[in-house]
């Protein structure tokens, strides 16, 4: 119980560091850049299921899912294992029961849009490629990223886990502004 108790006690002291300073900053400094969208794409939230392997990610750490849950061919699992066994259309209040959004999934195999680990200027190049983000146009990514519940479901995860460095409508704000700069990719 304790280093579980000590962990959560880092969380919790960590999320109290004043953030807002620090996103107020990135946004007057670098608006128009992919650094803030690479920022979030990078936390364990969105990278847990953007992943290169067929199995999802959980936790900070990113360690692999417990159970040996498997992506399947069309991300939501395997028959006997699905997704949405145990991940509900929101996520459970309780410590380490699952998060959940509707139709809760990882990308299908075909197209994983793996972007965890990768440098700032990969993901931002993989985000605009058509032939690996499902086929998305810049505009349909402006939706993706404001409405789909998955994206927004990151933000409200259940007690115990971190949240995206920026909050949801900054986070919108930014990837507006990129897109409108010409989707520029860093270096
Ligand atoms: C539970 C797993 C899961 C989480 C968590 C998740 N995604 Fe995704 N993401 C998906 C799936 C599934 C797709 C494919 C959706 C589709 O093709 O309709 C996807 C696709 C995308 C795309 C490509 C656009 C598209 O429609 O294919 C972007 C951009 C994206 N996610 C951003 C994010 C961001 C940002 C976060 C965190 C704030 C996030 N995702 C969290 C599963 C997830
Ligand atoms: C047998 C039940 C079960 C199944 C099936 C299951 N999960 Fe989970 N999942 C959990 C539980 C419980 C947690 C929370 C673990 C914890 O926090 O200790 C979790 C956590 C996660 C996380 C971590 C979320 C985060 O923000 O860190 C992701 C991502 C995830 N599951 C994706 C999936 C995907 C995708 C599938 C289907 C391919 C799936 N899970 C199938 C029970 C399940």
């Amino acid at each position: 119980m304790r280093p579980r108790l000590l962990v959560a006690t880092l969380i919790v002291a960590a999320a109290c560091v004043p953030l807002r300073p620090v996103a107020a900053q990135t946004r007057a400094d670098s608006s128009g850049s992919f650094e803030p969208i690479a920022a979030v794409l990078s936390s364990p939230r969105c990278a847990n299921c953007h992943i290169a392997g067929d199995a999802p990610l959980q936790g900070d750490d990113g360690r692999l899912h417990a159970m040996r849950v498997q992506r399947g061919m069309d991300g939501r699992g395997t028959p006997a294992m699905q997704c949405t066994n145990c991940h509900q259309v929101a996520s459970s209040q309780e410590r380490h029961a699952p998060p959940g959004a509707p139709d809760w999934r990882l990308p299908p195999a075909a197209t994983r849009m793996a972007w965890k680990g990768l440098r700032a200027r990969e993901q931002c190049l993989m985000v605009k490629d058509r032939s690996r983000n499902g086929g998305k146009t810049l505009a349909q990514l402006i939706v993706h990223v404001q409405h789909d519940p998955l994206v927004v479901a990151s933000w409200s995860p259940g007690p115990g886990r971190t949240l995206p460095p920026i909050p949801h409508d900054v986070f919108v704000s930014e990837f507006k502004a990129w897109v409108d700069r010409g989707a520029v990719c860093p270096d």
